[in-house]
């Protein structure tokens, strides 16, 4: 493997470390401190001219600071002439508002993706970014990965009899078939209706296809109230499932989403670590999967 130097911001140093480990190289020195005011200050330590670079950040809560800092690196980095600046983000903030849903909103994931080529990223690897359409919004090239399949292992492992794959709504309906496939199980959609006026707010109405009798696996990118998970874990309670596991590769877990977990008959969630764990919002039925593996393979395959 050629010369290459990874920074991690400070949204998931524990990753970024992980990453590193696997890679069998230590992370690049940057000081991150703040002026008095509150500015953000990043202070790059290392020699990064002529070697490819990489700044590890997920976009995750305060996502405003974390996005901000991201793009205070890279033009710190970009200053001292990298052959190559590479944006890996675990998880990006600000992914799921990424059409106008009414007129007079923005369209702000792509607002992200312009910021990270203003600061001078020229490639970015990602981690499931809620809708494949956001690679587009991006002119430069996107390693887009998947946690599925690192679910799907977890999943593989509790040798689950009668299983169905669920997608909590219409919109995820290629991650559940893919999922599905993964672990050879039949797929059902599930209708679900959010609320413009209301933030954060959803109900599961109908589900389409045959659960009665059998484990209930519910796939999603994102678990952030926990409202879908718990509104389609207790419609399918009601429709006769005997079980509900339910996996989602970003743990945002937002407000009250480990009471509103708590308060459903889920039996286990699987997760992963794209976005630092809040030892808060941790539930003994939550169990952590890295991806550390499959970005430190991602990162080996890009710098050659
Ligand atoms: C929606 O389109 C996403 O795929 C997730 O289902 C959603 O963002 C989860 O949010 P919450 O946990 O707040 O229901």
């Amino acid at each position: 493997m050629k010369d290459f130097l990874l920074f991690s911001g400070s949204s998931n140093r524990p990753l970024a470390e992980a990453v590193a480990k696997k890679l069998g190289i230590t992370l690049g020195n940057v000081e991150l401190t703040r002026f008095a005011d509150g500015e953000i200050r990043p202070w790059i330590q290392d020699d990064v001219r002529d070697n490819v670079v990489l700044v590890l950040q997920s976009l995750s809560y305060p996502m405003d600071e974390h996005i901000m800092e991201m793009v205070l690196m890279g033009d710190a980095i970009r200053r001292s002439a990298p052959k190559r600046l590479v944006a890996v983000i675990p998880y990006m903030g600000y992914a799921r508002q990424d059409k106008q849903h009414r007129a007079g909103e923005p369209v702000s994931a792509r607002v992200i993706a312009k910021f990270l080529e203003v600061s001078k990223y020229k490639e970015v690897i990602a981690v499931d970014l809620h809708n494949d359409a956001i690679v587009g919004f991006f002119q430069i090239p996107v390693t887009h990965l998947s946690a599925l399949d690192v679910l799907a292992g977890e999943v593989k492992k509790l040798g689950v009899q009668n299983g169905v794959v669920i997608s909590p709504d219409v919109g995820g309906v290629k991650r559940a078939r893919n999922f599905a496939y993964l672990l050879d199980l039949p797929m059902v959609v599930m209708e679900k209706k959010r609320f413009l006026d209301r933030h954060d707010t959803s109900e599961a109405f109908q589900i389409i296809g045959d659960v009665s009798g059998k484990t209930a696996i519910i796939i999603d990118d994102v678990i952030s109230t926990g409202g879908t998970i718990a509104h389609s874990a207790k419609s399918l309670k009601e429709a006769g499932v005997t079980k509900v596991i339910a996996c989602a590769t970003h743990a945002v877990l937002a407000g009250n989403a480990k009471e509103t977990l708590s308060a459903v008959a889920i039996d286990q969630i699987f997760l992963t670590d794209t976005i630092a764990a809040n030892p808060e919002k941790m539930m003994e039925k939550i169990h952590t999967v890295s991806m550390a593996p499959l970005l430190a393979d991602a990162i080996s395959r890009l710098v050659g």
